[in-house]
């Protein structure tokens, strides 16, 4: 059946060339089961791996996935332990089948505030996973958009101070360069879950022109075949970036 809808989305138009995910609604997946948040956060996993498998069937270059935002740092202590565990262990689980399909993993957010096991085990997975050629998988960890934009800009006021750069050289191309998302395009297609309207400091620079589609969905319960209706989705809209249609 997804393998239908894989077909379809081929042939139909261009393919995003990348990805961005929301992956949002774990702790009411849990609520309805009556199961404490944490298996919320376990079942997301199931998730995780089919957008991954389905980037490489549709030929996406590049995913990325928010995880852990820095205000998610306010929940309580319980949660936060347990979304960090459920990090190491994900990577411990993943780490040979990622690198085997060619996946380059890459971390973005505030890592120093992550504990020692978790700040290991995410340098050992972006090492390890270095130069895969199929897909870049993103993972937004102790991740705020204003927080990168602060930090570029500092970056910047550094590199003026130094007298490596003048203010008049600084534009659109000179910030786009100072954020983690330096190496990738753009997200063409932003995808959110459980139904919630919002970007909640996400990329809120790279977003400028991407489609965004909502889906009450939640996050436990997306798979492939979800991911190729968002595609197929978004080969219907048009992108106009400002212009007339043509
Ligand atoms: C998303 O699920 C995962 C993280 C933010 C870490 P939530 O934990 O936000 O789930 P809801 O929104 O409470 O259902
Ligand atoms: C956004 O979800 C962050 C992640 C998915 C990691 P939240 O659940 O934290 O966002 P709000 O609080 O509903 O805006
Ligand atoms: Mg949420």
């Amino acid at each position: 059946m997804s393998d239908d809808l894989l077909r379809r989305l081929k042939v139909h138009g261009s393919v995003p060339a990348h990805i961005a995910i929301i992956m949002d609604g774990n702790g009411r997946w849990a609520k309805g089961r009556a199961l404490p948040r944490p298996l919320g956060h376990h079942a997301g996993m199931r998730a995780v791996r089919e957008v991954i498998q389905g980037c490489l069937d549709a030929e996406v270059g590049v995913l990325t996935l928010f995880a852990f935002s820095q205000e998610n740092w306010q929940r309580p202590a319980v949660e936060i332990d347990a979304l960090m565990s459920l990090l190491e262990e994900y990577i411990a689980r993943e780490l040979d089948n990622l690198r085997s399909k060619r996946v380059t993993v890459c971390v973005l957010g505030d890592l120093g505030r992550l504990a020692p096991g978790a700040r290991q085990a995410v340098d050992r997975i972006m090492a390890d996973t270095a130069g895969g050629s199929d897909l870049a998988l993103n993972l937004c960890i102790s991740y705020s958009s204003r927080a990168e934009i602060a930090r570029a800009a500092r970056q910047l006021a550094e590199d003026a101070v130094a007298g490596r750069l003048v203010p008049a050289e600084i534009d659109e191309d000179a910030v786009a360069r100072r954020l983690y998302t330096a190496p990738w395009p753009d997200p063409d297609l932003l995808i959110r879950t459980s139904g919630e309207q919002r970007i909640s400091n996400f990329l809120l620079w790279q977003l400028a022109y991407a489609e965004l589609y909502v889906t009450p969905m939640l996050w436990p319960d997306f798979t492939r075949r979800d991911l190729f209706e968002a595609i197929l989705e978004f080969q219907r809209r048009e992108r106009r970036f400002g212009r007339v249609s043509v």
